[in-house]
């Protein structure tokens, strides 16, 4: 249950309300590539408009580092809020100051006025109370609902509340109670996927499903470094070579757990792979788990050991279709599924919207969790790139909960408190 304070407890009615939303977007050319953020902020926003509202909204863009940079201005966030609500919003060209004060004072009920990025001014990042206190200025109450960024202790997260009653907005509240209802007590068999780039921002996490989950599948470049860890030629694909003990120390722990319990550990055992990850470049599969399995021109004589061996100057870029097939083969078995990651480099397309040439194992683990092969597990996805290819690929709707929050949902399925929600009102 979610212990804090929301907007649904505290009387709004009338009230100047400074609102955080995390609208930190991807944006390409001035252009807004996924709205998912904005989207998802417009339940909190349509309840303040309900209880007539003055709404003043505070967000952060990309990391400008304390400077005013146009190419992080939150400007076409303004745009695209005023189209999707069919109403007019205001922009702000600072977050504080003298003109600032001008427009939050001439604001009126059921007025929506957007401030710009809280990161031209470092005091943002430093959490510094008297730029706290000035993002305070006008308002009756701050409602904390960009739950992305919560896991800062930044002045819009944690010194503004020093100013003002703080409550969370309905967004943090349901990321904050699924996750935290998944991660406590879920449906079971629970099956964790971890992929993505690096292995350092995964390390709580693992170990955290190395106790908790059932099946534990690794995937993405941060798997090259369990895999070179356990003595595979990796040739030039990516790790963390400074890692590679922790990598060694975590197989040893779920090697632990499973003479302890049932549980499946799953470093992928065969790989796509290339010279170059690039659209034209060739690919070939290799599986350095065994070389029992005879390729069709030369069946049934066994091909030479090399072919299962990664060449020095090839790279791995995918899950193979082994990996993939028994990973998908768990999914089948799962009651929730919780993935943070996608498992090969998705950001390469193939022609006519095909799949990309290293996605297909991430394309695999989609069609099971959505339920093409039969079972249809309840699924929570974390991660800016993992939910952005699925959105990418159009198939947000058969997902139960795609969260928000990149660090901010590991933080918290890590088991780590969130300075963003301890700063607000508790529940009476
Ligand atoms: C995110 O995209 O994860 C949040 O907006 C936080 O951004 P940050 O990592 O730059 O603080």
């Amino acid at each position: 249950m979610f212990l804090k304070k929301t907007i649904r407890d505290i009387d709004l009615e009338n009230k100047t309300v400074l609102l955080r939303t995390d609208y930190n977007v991807p944006l390409i050319n001035d252009q807004i590539a996924d709205d998912y953020r904005i989207k998802q902020s417009l339940e909190t926003i349509n309840y303040l408009l309900s209880k007539n509202c003055k709404i003043i909204i505070i967000s952060h863009l990309g990391r400008p580092e304390g400077k005013v940079n146009d190419k992080f201005s939150l400007f076409p966030v303004a745009k695209s809020l005023g189209q999707i609500l069919s109403k007019d919003v205001q922009f702000g060209l600072d977050c504080i100051g003298p003109k600032t004060d001008q427009l939050k004072a001439n604001l009126k009920p059921r007025e929506i006025l957007l401030l710009e990025n809280l990161r031209f001014h470092p005091e943002e990042e430093n959490n510094d109370p008297e730029f706290g206190k000035a993002l305070a200025s006008y308002a009756d109450v701050f409602v904390q609902d960009g739950f992305g960024v919560v896991h800062r202790a930044h002045a819009s997260t944690s010194a503004v509340t020093k100013f003002l009653p703080s409550v969370a907005g309905l967004l943090l509240e349901k990321e904050v109670d699924t996750i935290t209802n998944v991660m406590k007590n879920p449906d079971r068999p629970l099956c964790a996927v971890i992929g993505g780039a690096k292995i350092v921002d995964k390390i709580e996490i693992i170990e955290r499903f190395i106790e908790s989950a059932d099946f534990l599948v690794l995937g993405g470049a941060m798997s090259n470094t369990f895999l070179s860890a356990q003595g595979h030629h990796i040739g030039e694909s990516l790790y963390d070579k400074d890692e590679l003990k922790l990598a060694k120390d975590l197989i040893q722990k779920a090697e632990e757990q499973k003479k302890k319990r049932n549980f499946i550990f799953l470093i992928p055992f065969d790989g796509v792979v290339s010279k170059d990850p690039k659209e034209n470049i060739p690919t070939r599969i290799v599986d350095w788990s065994t070389y029992a399995i005879a390729d069709i021109e030369n069946y049934p004589k066994k091909p030479p050991k090399e072919d299962f061996k990664i060449k020095k100057d090839e790279k791995i870029l995918d899950i193979g279709p082994f990996s993939g097939a028994f990973i998908a083969g768990g999914v089948q078995l799962a009651k929730t599924v919780v993935w943070n990651g996608t498992l090969g480099v998705t950001e390469i397309k193939g022609y006519h919207n095909q799949v990309g040439p290293y996605a297909h194992g991430t394309d695999l683990l989609i069609q099971a969790i959505l339920g093409d092969f039969g079972n249809k597990p309840f699924s929570l996805v974390g991660g800016g790139d993992t939910v952005g290819y699925i959105r990418e690929r159009g198939l947000s709707d058969g997902f139960n909960h795609l969260s928000t929050g990149g660090g901010a949902s590991l933080e918290l399925m890590s088991g780590h408190q969130l300075p963003g929600v301890e700063a607000l009102l508790n529940k009476d």
